[in-house]
């Protein structure tokens, strides 16, 4: 998978997960791939984060694991070292998006802004998370957005919930969503993976 399009044909949804607990994460994946959700973003900012990506990678073959919240340079290494498959970013700096692109990986760099967007464009970027989604403009922003720059597809993430996702995936230049409703945080702390796996066929769904 090198074009970071190609997320945005894995389903409408990628689960946004804070794990606290290494052990959490082969489970976690599993009952996703179950309820029909290959796609998983690890959002570096617990210290299990990168142990849990690597067994992931390591023990779910399946499953398409990446690493979100990558704030800095060092941080889009680790996650390469560990296995990612794609890395996500809240923000965009230069240093970062130098850091990404020396990875070989695919990934969508965070934006919240046109002039952002464009910039990111002139570099050949074309696929790029928007977020913070609801509190940066939502689906009316992004469908102002279709008519000027008609070649960049987005991820937005950031306040989405199962009622709100319907109307983001119903825009052209939307190519699915991110969020962290499908892995709760008292269902991870109470290992209840079949919760987990429901929530994750109810998204697949959500188109
Ligand atoms: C995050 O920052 O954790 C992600 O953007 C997910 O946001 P959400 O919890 O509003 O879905």
């Amino acid at each position: 998978m090198n074009d970071p399009q190609e997320l945005f044909d894995h389903g409408p949804v990628i689960p946004v997960v804070v794990l606290d607990e290494v052990g959490h994460g082969v489970p976690l994946a599993r009952a996703l791939l179950r309820g029909g959700i290959r796609v998983v973003e690890v959002t570096l900012r617990t210290p299990a984060a990168l142990g849990a990506l690597e067994r992931i990678a390591a023990e779910v073959p399946d499953a398409v694991v990446g690493a979100g919240t990558v704030t800095s340079p060092d941080l889009a290494q680790d996650a390469a070292k560990a296995g990612a498959a794609f890395l996500v970013t809240p923000g965009t700096t230069e240093s970062l998006l130098d850091a990404a692109e020396q990875t070989g990986l695919p990934f969508l760099p965070g934006v919240a802004t046109v002039s952002e967007a464009m910039r990111l464009a002139e570099r050949g970027v074309t696929a790029l998370k928007f977020f913070p989604a609801e509190a940066a403009g939502g689906v009316p922003f992004l469908r102002s957005l279709a008519g000027p720059l008609p070649g960049l597809r987005f991820c937005p993430t950031g306040g989405i919930t199962p009622a709100k996702a319907g109307a983001y995936l119903a825009l052209p230049n939307v190519g699915c969503v991110g969020g962290s409703w499908l892995t709760p945080q008292d269902a991870l702390a109470a290992g209840d993976w079949s919760r987990i796996e429901a929530l994750a066929r109810e998204a697949t769904s959500l188109r």
